[in-house]
């Protein structure tokens, strides 16, 4: 099968094709991401309405580089994957209806795909990795660990009961004047910075919960950047690298716990794009040594949104004999694990402004 993805859930307009090699290995056939950095930057945050708007103009030319990136056409595509939720309903919206228009026009069979499922299958097309895994998912709106059992077997074990650690480096970067996105520019700062200047507070830590707490966070640095006031480089840099090191820290407490639960799992998989952070992958990455895990972590285009885990899951899905209908709706909110008891304030998606 060879399918292509689509992804418009927040503000990266993204279209992809995978397929099975003959010997039925995961191939990435192409990957392209338009990102509305630019759209955005002045606002300090997704404009929902911007960032659709945004879309609807990207689509049709993201598509086709796509398809032509694959050396492909949509006579060559055997279903198409389109990300259906959660996100921001504008911009699922306008993925959704190009996709249902394809798939009306040129008979085409689509699937609607859950972001997060989108992330916590990337490390299966990226390192055809076996069920079952545990996956630590770390977005702008998601801070998990989940049990992957299979498709669509999925066991939540931990979440934040606040902020999304992808907020909290948004956040730290706005008060530190760093600009948006957050993520990488924290990240940058870091890089001159001394990890261990400020000791930040690691919150819900020895209580007996997996789950993660990151506002406090944010309040401790900004209480610590007022008494430095005026900020000087050095001091932003050394904030950044304190502050890295913690989440860094806290992720790595709460993955290894998680870890003493089962002796039938060997692999962490990391995703989602504060994934992409370095100190936080090679905290990760002593963790696993110690305990005798593998470390999975996608390439760093594959931890920010794209439209290749899109496609990935939804080749999962199709190969399973499934498929949508034409009322399908998008979905601002759909948790993984429908089963677990969602926990008020545990991230969002997007930073409306
Ligand atoms: O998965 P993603 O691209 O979008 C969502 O589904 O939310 O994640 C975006 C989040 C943002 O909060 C961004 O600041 C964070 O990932 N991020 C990073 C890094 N790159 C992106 N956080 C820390 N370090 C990075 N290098
Ligand atoms: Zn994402």
């Amino acid at each position: 099968m060879r399918i292509l993805g689509i992804e418009t859930s927040c503000d990266e307009t993204a279209a992809s094709v995978v397929t099975r090699d003959e010997g039925g290995k995961p191939q990435l056939l192409s990957n392209v991401v338009l990102s509305q950095i630019d759209e955005h930057s002045q606002f300090g945050g997704v404009v929902p309405e911007i960032a659709a708007r945004a879309h609807l103009s990207a689509m049709d030319y993201i598509i086709k580089q796509a398809l032509a990136q694959a050396d492909t056409d949509l006579s060559q595509i055997d279903g198409i994957g389109v990300t259906s939720g959660p996100g921001l309903v504008g911009g699922l919206m306008v993925g959704l209806m190009t996709t249902k228009a394809l798939s009306a026009s040129r008979n085409i069979p689509y699937l609607g795909i859950n972001h997060l499922e989108g992330h916590a299958l990337t490390a299966r097309l990226t390192d055809d990795v076996a069920y079952p895994y545990l996956l630590l998912l770390v977005s702008g709106g998601h801070s998990q660990i989940i049990r992957v059992d299979g498709l669509g077997n999925y066991l939540r074990l931990a979440t934040t009961i606040d902020d999304a650690v992808g907020e909290a480096f948004d956040k730290t970067a706005k008060l530190l004047g760093l600009g948006f996105p957050g993520g990488p520019n924290v990240e940058k700062a870091a890089w001159t910075g001394d990890q261990n200047r400020f000791k930040f507070p690691m919150p819900l830590r020895g209580q007996d919960t997996l789950n993660m707490s990151f506002s406090g966070l944010k309040t401790a640095i900004r209480t610590q950047a007022q008494k430095l006031v005026p900020l000087q480089e050095q001091d932003i840099a050394d904030l950044c690298a304190s502050m890295q090191k913690t989440v860094a820290e806290i992720l790595a407490n709460r993955c290894e716990r998680a870890m003493a639960q089962f002796c039938d799992i060997d692999t962490l998989v990391v995703a989602g794009g504060v994934a992409s952070n370095s100190e936080i992958r090679q905290r990760l990455e002593s963790l696993c040594m110690q305990n005798s895990y593998k470390l999975i972590a996608p390439p760093l285009k594959l931890c920010t949104d794209n439209a290749a885990m899109i496609a990935w899951a939804a080749l999962e899905r199709f190969e399973q004999g499934e498929r949508s209908d034409m009322d399908l709706a998008p979905r601002s909110r759909w948790p993984l694990d429908n089963a677990t008891q969602s926990v008020m304030g545990s991230g969002r998606k997007g930073v409306k402004v």
